[in-house]
């Protein structure tokens, strides 16, 4: 039966990126698919360094940022991943069948691992295994996501073909979903993704961000010399990123806002395009800000993900142990 599972890390608010290359497809995924589970993975995020106080606010405050984006706890499953014991369980069973070689070049290590003097620990290393953990403890099949965790996906395909041929089919192979925007990239190196932890304030635009920060941010988007806008992400990549966020803004093609934007100069386009982001970040900062004040009712969305979670896994992870000799 098909299943859609995601992930995010709740090391502060989510930014353009996250919201257009995974939580838009998030909310419209709600209407195509029967049983959907989304979770705050918490476990992922103290692969580096968090302070505890801070944790324990972010995973609230992302909570609110998730429903006010339309995620609906109606429609979905959404959890909290350290409060389903079995992630890291199932983590363990997956993680005796990964060889290190092909943990080395993923990614996430190699970027977050560069950045620390003491090359990261074992669980920034072992990271992509217990994501995999996430995603096949619920049998999943359906993963949206953006293009910065294909190789996690194709990881998480690949630990499902080997315990299946190892102990007979079990795991579905979970497939991506990628839409347009799944690579959405930083505002002042359009070379490089947008991202959580860039250090530039000006690179990443986060939902809360007001519209003034908005259009500040925009203006000093770093694009090229020509003032043309056209859309060409392999030889222009900073023009064409406000095409495909003007794009996914708007649910217009790139051909169609470039059409619609001919003969502006990019400095105005710019401003063309901050408008529409703020336009439909407006919403989601004054749910996010009206949230944030009902921590209770923020608890109980959690509380009621993190049982249906458990009822979900548990059955799955037994299963799991009775197949390969633990029970
Ligand atoms: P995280 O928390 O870094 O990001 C959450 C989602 O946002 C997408 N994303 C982007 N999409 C387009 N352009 C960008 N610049 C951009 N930056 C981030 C990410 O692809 C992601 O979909 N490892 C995951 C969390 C995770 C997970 C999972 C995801 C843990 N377990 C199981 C799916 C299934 C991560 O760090 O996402």
């Amino acid at each position: 039966t098909p299943r859609v599972f995601s992930g995010i890390q709740p090391t502060g608010i989510p930014h353009l990126g996250n919201y257009l290359g995974a939580l838009q497809s998030w909310v419209s995924l709600q209407e195509e698919f029967s049983s959907v589970l989304y979770s705050i993975v918490d476990l992922h995020s103290i692969t580096v360094p968090q302070n505890p106080d801070a944790l324990r606010d972010s995973v609230l405050d992302m909570t609110a940022c998730l429903l006010a984006c339309g995620v609906n706890p109606a429609k979905s499953c959404l959890f909290q991943q350290s409060q389903v014991p079995e992630h890291a369980q199932l983590g363990w069973i997956l993680s005796c069948l990964t060889s290190l070689p092909r943990l080395r070049h993923l990614p996430q290590w190699k970027m977050k691992s560069e950045s620390q003097k003491n090359e990261g620990s074992v669980g920034l290393f072992t990271y992509p295994v217990l994501q995999a953990a996430d995603i096949l403890l619920y049998l999943s099949t359906h993963v949206p996501v953006g293009d910065d965790q294909a190789q996690h996906l194709q990881l998480t395909q690949d630990l499902a073909r080997i315990f299946n041929y190892q102990y007979g089919e079990f795991f579905p192979i979970p497939r991506a979903l990628m839409g347009s925007s799944k690579k959405i990239r930083s505002l002042r190196d359009p070379l490089v993704k947008m991202s959580k932890s860039d250090p530039h304030t000006l690179a990443t635009v986060r939902l809360t961000d007001t519209p003034d920060e908005i259009v500040m941010k925009f203006r000093k988007a770093v694009t090229d010399f020509t003032s043309e806008v056209t859309y060409d992400p392999e030889k222009r990549p900073g023009v064409s990123n406000m095409v495909a966020i003007h794009s996914a803004v708007t649910g217009l093609s790139p051909e169609e806002v470039v059409k619609q934007s001919r003969g502006l100069e990019t400095a105005q386009y710019k401003h063309v395009v901050a408008e529409a982001v703020i336009t439909k970040l407006t919403p989601i900062r004054e749910e996010v800000h009206r949230l944030r004040g009902d921590k209770g009712f923020l608890r109980e969305v959690l509380t009621r993900g993190t049982h249906r979670a458990r009822e979900l896994a548990a059955p799955v992870y037994d299963k799991v142990c009775r197949i390969i000799g633990l029970r």
